[in-house]
């Protein structure tokens, strides 16, 4: 199969839509998890939902499981969440809290830490030493925890230097999740994400969130040529307020980093373009500085606002199934119907989620059909959809290619 994906790899058309198999074929389906999902790392939680030692929430990638738990140092450590017994699941739930891990089959019992701690009439030679959880690399940054399922992990720290100083004024490590939403997409990842990717498509779907978020290309798509001035201004006027802001888009094209003006006039996504939280969370000091926004791929993107932040899933199911799963930000000390009013928080990404899903699924049943044949992206519209599916081919080139001599 590698061979046909090389093959359609090499024939794609520069600036266009994928063919056919790469939305729908089980083998790249397949391919996408082994060279991507379960090589790069993976925006799994925000670190806050894992309050206190012995808190856990597990997490599903494709074939794996994976335990993300809170030690009694405090650390954020991941575990694969399989029984070193005989493989059973240790933590059912989607979250919780256990002072140790215990596997439900026959009670092996793990330390926070992954190390076995009691295991029952396994003999005198039995060395629970040898039996610890396995572990999958986890990294905290700045209160977002990322895991890495490959044996060695790629590079992380280029992208938490430069991110770091953009997620610091929002106080993340402060926080607590208002209300999250978990929905699947019939549709492929990579239709999830070149939706993501542009706002051609906002002003015929998206009502509400075309209230605050401007569907101007300089915002959504990747910087081409000199900032527009007003963009200039507007980072320069965060950044002389100590707030990260300028846009930063990685070499490889991995990951993206801006602060971005809403709309004029807009400062939170409301419907009435007011902020929704009146506790803040973070110290960015004006309620005017719109949204950081941050993608890194394969896994989420991010939306980090004066008064509250929003956090973003994507997690594939099968070719044509993603689960997308959304979480709003708020302080932690930020009290539901006196600082914030849910349905306020939440109502125009709840609509814009379900915009998103209803035009992914489109795109996804249209692909289907024999006739499709991949068509242009528009150059002023779709730099961003162009920029992603260019990082996705050339990530893919790069893994499948066989490692030449000379490099070993
Ligand atoms: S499989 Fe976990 S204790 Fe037996
Ligand atoms: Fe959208």
């Amino acid at each position: 199969m590698n061979n046909d994906i090389n093959a359609l790899l090499a024939g794609r058309q520069i600036g266009h839509a994928l063919e056919q198999p790469f939305y729908t074929d089980p083998a790249v389906f397949q391919t996408d998890m082994e060279t991507i999902f379960y090589r790069d790392w993976l925006f799994a939680v925000a670190a806050c939902e894992l309050e206190k030692s012995g808190s856990y929430v597990t997490h599903t990638v494709g074939a794996y499981r994976v335990v993300i738990v809170r030690g009694v140092d405090g650390e954020i450590r991941a575990f694969h969440n399989s029984c070193r017994h005989r493989g059973s699941v240790i933590c059912t739930a989607a979250k919780g809290n256990a002072p140790k891990l215990v596997c439900p089959y026959h009670q092996w019992t793990y330390e926070l830490d992954g190390s076995l701690l009691w295991a029952r009439d396994m003999g005198p030679d039995f060395d629970p030493s040898k039996h610890r959880l396995k572990s999958v690399h986890c990294r905290e940054l700045a209160g977002l925890v990322y895991i890495c399922l490959a044996d060695e992990a790629p590079d992380f720290d280029s992208f938490a230097e430069l991110a770091a100083p953009y997620l610091e004024p929002h106080d993340l490590g402060n926080a607590k999740v208002a209300f999250e939403s978990s929905i699947i997409e019939n549709g492929n990842w990579k239709l999830v994400w070149e939706n993501n990717r542009e706002c051609y498509h906002c002003g015929g779907n998206h009502p509400s969130l075309c209230r605050t978020f401007p569907d101007d290309p300089s915002v959504t798509g990747i910087e081409s040529g000199e900032t527009p001035p007003l963009l200039a201004a507007h980072f320069e006027r965060c950044e002389a307020a100590g707030v990260r802001s300028d846009f930063q888009l990685d070499a490889e094209g991995q990951y993206r980093l801006a602060r971005m003006p809403l709309k004029e006039g807009a400062k939170s996504y409301t419907l009435d373009g007011k902020t929704a939280v009146r506790r803040w969370l973070g110290r960015v000091p004006f309620d005017d500085a719109g949204t950081l926004l941050k993608f890194h791929y394969p896994s989420t993107w991010n939306h980090f606002l004066p008064d509250h932040s929003i956090v973003f899933r994507v997690t594939p199911v099968s070719p044509t199934e993603t689960e997308v799963t959304t979480k709003w930000l708020v302080h932690k000390d930020a009290v539901e119907d006196v600082d914030y009013d849910l349905k306020r928080l939440t109502e125009v990404w709840m609509a814009t989620n379900d915009e998103d899903r209803r035009v992914v699924e489109d795109n996804q049943k249209g692909i289907n059909s024999p006739a499709y044949t991949p068509g242009p992206y528009s150059p002023t519209q779709e730099s961003g959809v162009a920029q992603f599916v260019d990082w996705y081919c050339a990530t893919l080139s790069a893994r499948l290619a066989p490692k030449s001599l000379a490099a070993e």
